[in-house]
């Protein structure tokens, strides 16, 4: 590409120190360039790092290694050229939308009336002109948000980042902001040079960007990336958009169907330590309720055991973030194969739909302990431990030591649930013990939700 680089990044890393100690890999080898004039998109799983990439090319913290290069000048402290728009509002209440923006200013020690005038001008260019004075309780989400971009834009930053900023907005709010920031980047109404925009949604990204980069977790770094040549604007609906939605779920997919599990962890050392990196695995956070539902509605026509992922998201109503989950835990599990962007239903996940209650039980329990180290270890602990029955907290630390606290709690509760389900072990939310299935493990107690 010809346009010179506005942010590059070179081999950066990022480690996190968990409570107890334990260092932890969050971002590794993350190489990319951000060039004057293209919008980039950035998907990738829960967790993987986007967010702290994201801090890291604003500058508002370091990075542990690597570099990081700001129109060729490393970068060491926030930039002020450099904007982010979180998702969460991040408005102060007590201040009105006149005020909210300013902020961004005052720092520069700029004078009170070339404030107020670059303030007003964002405010009506991002679409809120006559609210100058509203306080942020009386708008609505979208124009909160329409807040928080002009306060980003109000600096006249060379580089926006976007951290879902609209993904906390319905979906309507969303694609229209979405759309007026795109007229504005488009009419050259605002003096942004390059967008990184983070999206758990496929379809905004494949009609956001001129690239998508595709995040790998654990640790985070670029897994690939696809140039979008598509003129703007662009119509959702275009077989040429369809083609690469496709192409992009198929990426997202890549190598988390069962063939390359198992070819990772015959490559693995038997040694101990290959154990303790599988058993912290980030699984993916599915419930079964939504597994099985995916599963019975692939066996049906049209799909009758193979489907395109856009078009079952688009038949269950699934958000690329409820479904792509869902379908890694099929695969991660053997009910379901992930090839090329489709979802394919296996003998065994036909064996699962079309059975008992109890078999879908015991087949989901097989599954369970033969690919899921973590809940294979739990059960293997309950069988030692004298009466069965061992603390959560104990299974929640050995996953501290390579997750965070919260995405340790994750993994666990989906494992918990999961084994559940499978009656592989059971749980009493009152005390928080992990037991061995009592048999008796009964249908209400199933069904009742964590408090
Ligand atoms: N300050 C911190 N201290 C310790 N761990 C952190 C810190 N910030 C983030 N993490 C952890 O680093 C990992 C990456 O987090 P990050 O928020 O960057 O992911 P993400 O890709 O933005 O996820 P999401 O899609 O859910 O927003 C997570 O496991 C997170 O819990
Ligand atoms: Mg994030």
């Amino acid at each position: 590409m010809a346009h010179p680089a506005i942010l590059e990044l070179s081999n950066v890393g990022k480690t996190f120190r968990s409570a107890d100690g334990h260092v932890r890999p969050v971002l590794a080898g993350v190489d990319f360039s951000l060039r004057e004039g293209e919008i980039v998109a950035l998907l990738g799983q829960s967790g993987s790092g986007k967010s702290t990439l994201l801090r890291i090319m604003a500058g508002l913290i370091p990075a542990d290694m690597g570099e990081v290069r700001y129109c060729g000048q490393p970068l060491y402290a926030p930039a002020r050229a450099i904007s982010m728009v979180f998702q969460s509002f991040a408005l102060f209440p007590w201040l009105t939308v006149q005020q909210n923006v300013e902020l961004g200013l005052e720092a520069r020690g700029m004078a009170a009336p070339q404030r107020a005038a670059k303030a007003e001008g964002a405010i009506a260019m991002i679409g809120l002109a006559g609210f100058e004075g509203a306080l942020p309780r009386e708008l609505s989400g979208g124009m909160r948000q329409r807040v928080g971009i002009a306060r980003a834009l109000v600096t006249e930053p060379d580089v926006l980042l976007m951290d879902e900023a609209f993904s906390a907005l319905d979906v309507l709010t969303g694609e229209r902001l979405r759309e007026d920031i795109l007229d504005l980047w488009r009419g050259g109404g605002m003096p942004t040079r390059a967008m990184l925009v983070v999206s758990h949604n496929i379809e905004e990204a494949v009609l956001m960007a001129d690239r998508v980069l595709i995040f790998a977790s654990d640790p985070g770094r670029v897994r690939s990336q696809l140039a979008v040549k598509l003129p703007r604007p662009r119509d959702p609906e275009s077989a040429d958009v369809r083609l690469l939605i496709d192409e992009v779920y198929a990426l997202m997919t890549a190598g988390a169907g069962r063939a390359g599990r198992s070819v990772d962890a015959a490559a693995g050392q038997a040694e101990a330590p290959a154990l303790q990196t599988s058993l912290a695995e980030r699984l993916p956070n599915a419930d079964v309720a939504r597994m099985d539902g995916l599963l019975e509605r692939l066996l049906e026509p049209p799909f009758n055991g193979r489907a395109d992922l856009p078009q079952l998201a688009e038949d269950t109503e699934l958000t690329d973030a409820e479904l792509l989950p869902a379908a890694h835990a099929l695969a991660l599990l053997g009910l379901a194969l992930l090839d090329a962007g489709d979802l394919q239903i296996t003998p065994l996940g036909q064996r699962y739909v079309e059975g008992s209650h109890t078999l879908r039980q015991e087949l989901f329990g097989q599954q369970l302990l033969a690919h899921v180290p973590l809940a294979a270890h739990i059960r293997h602990s309950l069988e030692q431990a004298p009466n069965g029955r061992l603390p959560e907290t104990l299974f929640l630390r050995l996953l501290a030591e390579q997750l965070d606290q919260a995405q340790a709690e994750r993994v666990l509760q989906t494992a918990i649930a999961w084994g559940r389900h499978g009656e592989v072990f059971g749980y009493d939310y009152t005390t928080g013990m992990v037991h061995l299935p009592t048999g008796a493990e009964d249908d209400e107690a199933l069904h009742d939700a964590r408090p």
